[in-house]
């Protein structure tokens, strides 16, 4: 899976580097991500939204799900976008001279310096709510400049996994919603307002979803006000961005569609109903995260403690954790792995792989079938390089691991493991 191998000394590897070679250069915990396989995803994306909307349509990279400057550089080098949420991704961003033009400037609580910041290099905003409209306009107002601008709709679409639900889904923090008019003030508000240049429409309707009827149902939802904008005010919204949450295999019972097959469904349904009601194709953007980076990162630990504990469970401790995946003590989220030493040994026994962070629930994997394991091995745990590094912390003062970049068989550390110092760096006496 992953396109993962056995090394001519039967260790697991990846991109023609032997897994154990790499942790005796850089050592546990370690997160490894495989810089062909981020290309690939992001050109399998391209190449679907070519085909169906040719020139009309971008893929932003949703930097959340991993955000570094490699990362961005290789997002800048692909041609894609960036989706940011925060100053600090901007930032990142930028430092890469990332093409502003293509960054869209994401979140419901975008704070005073963080709006300036995105005024002045001229990124697209998604404006949440009428606060920071306000607030936004005022900016501009300021600093005589003009803001090109979405609006987050809530489209009364939410789909986890294998369900989605039509309701009022007007309990969340994200956006302005469709059913009660909100939406629509927003835009006539946006269209009074001369430093705001409205551009287009946003939704996200959820993550690792599995099927494609609900971004149907969403591009139909957001095609249709779009159409009620135009009858009414006269007005033509140029760009339909539909989020991300393109699901991935984390295990073997995940069964994703292929991911062309999502853009497929949104092409047909954005075709009918275009052609149907006469409405102009607008620009299509699609802002996929973890189905970028997902499944090309791996995380490799070392293996300490083995608590067998007669009839109840048996625990083996790696030296790292929720402090650099938090995704099973937030979501119960589920992940495959291998001993590096022994990646197709008969797996014979059960075992909880544990953190060591001070806190029950610090769990990486519960009840995974492995081969009988041994102090001093090591832990593959896969399809890791989405919302790992990107949510990792210091808790219990761990230091955060390093992460490697494979490329052609070699490996390049795109960020330093943290030191000790790192981790008092910013701490003052009294
Ligand atoms: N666009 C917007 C507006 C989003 O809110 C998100 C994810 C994405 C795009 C990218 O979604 P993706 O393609 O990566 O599913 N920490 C959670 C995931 C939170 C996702 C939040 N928004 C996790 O570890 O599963």
């Amino acid at each position: 899976r992953y396109n993962l191998e056995i090394s001519p000394k039967g260790n697991l590897s990846w991109e023609g580097i032997d897994l154990l070679d790499l942790i005796g250069m850089y050592g546990t915990p370690l997160y490894v991500m495989n810089e062909r396989m981020i290309r690939e995803n992001i050109n399998r994306f391209k190449n679907a939204l070519q085909k169906y909307f040719g020139e009309n349509g971008l893929i932003i990279y949703a930097s959340k799900a991993f955000c570094t400057k490699a990362m961005c550089q290789i997002a800048k080098q692909e041609g894609i976008g960036l989706d940011v949420v925060s100053g600090g991704e901007l930032y990142t961003a930028l430092s890469v001279d990332f093409p502003t033009d293509k960054i869209f400037f994401h979140g419901n609580n975008k704070t005073y310096d963080e709006l300036e910041m995105a005024v002045e290099k001229e990124v697209k905003i998604v404006i949440d709510n009428f606060d920071e409209l306000e607030m936004l306009s005022l900016i501009c107002e300021t600093k005589a400049k003009r803001a090109d601008v979405l609006i987050r709709v809530k489209p009364g679409i939410e789909a986890h996994t294998h369900e989605f639900i039509r309701t009022g889904q007007i309990d969340s923090k994200f956006g302005v919603a469709l059913e009660n008019g909100e939406a629509f003030s927003m835009v006539k508000k946006i269209l009074e307002k001369k430093q705001l240049n409205l551009l287009g429409l946003h939704c996200h309707i959820g993550s690792q979803i599995f099927e494609t009827a609900p971004f149907k149902l969403a591009a139909r939802v957001m095609l249709e006000f779009i159409l009620k904008i135009k009858k009414e005010l006269g007005y033509e919204i140029e760009i339909l961005d539909l989020g991300g949450g393109f699901g991935i295999k984390y295990t073997a019972f995940d069964q994703p569609p292929q991911l062309e097959k999502f853009i497929e469904a949104i092409a047909e349904e954005v075709e009918e109903f275009c052609q149907q009601k006469g409405l102009k194709k607008p620009f299509i953007v699609l802002e996929p995260g973890r189905s970028i980076v997902g499944e090309a990162g791996i995380t490799l630990y070392t293996i300490g403690s083995i608590k067998e504990i007669p009839n109840v469970r048996n625990y083996a401790s790696v030296d790292g954790g929720m402090t650099d995946n938090p995704r099973y003590a937030l979501y119960q989220a589920k992940y495959d792995a291998y001993v590096v030493e022994n990646p197709l040994g008969e797996k014979t026994k059960v075992y909880t792989i544990a953190g060591r962070c001070c806190e029950s629930g610090d769990i990486l994997i519960k009840d995974i079938k492995l081969p009988e394991l041994k102090t001093g091995q090591h832990l593959a745990i896969l399809a890791t390089g989405a919302y790992n590094y990107s949510m990792s912390s210091n808790y219990n003062r761990f230091p955060r691991p390093a992460v490697v970049l494979l490329k052609d068989g070699q490996a390049k550390v795109i960020v330093k493991r943290e030191t000790y110092e790192d981790i008092v760096r910013n701490d003052l006496e009294i």
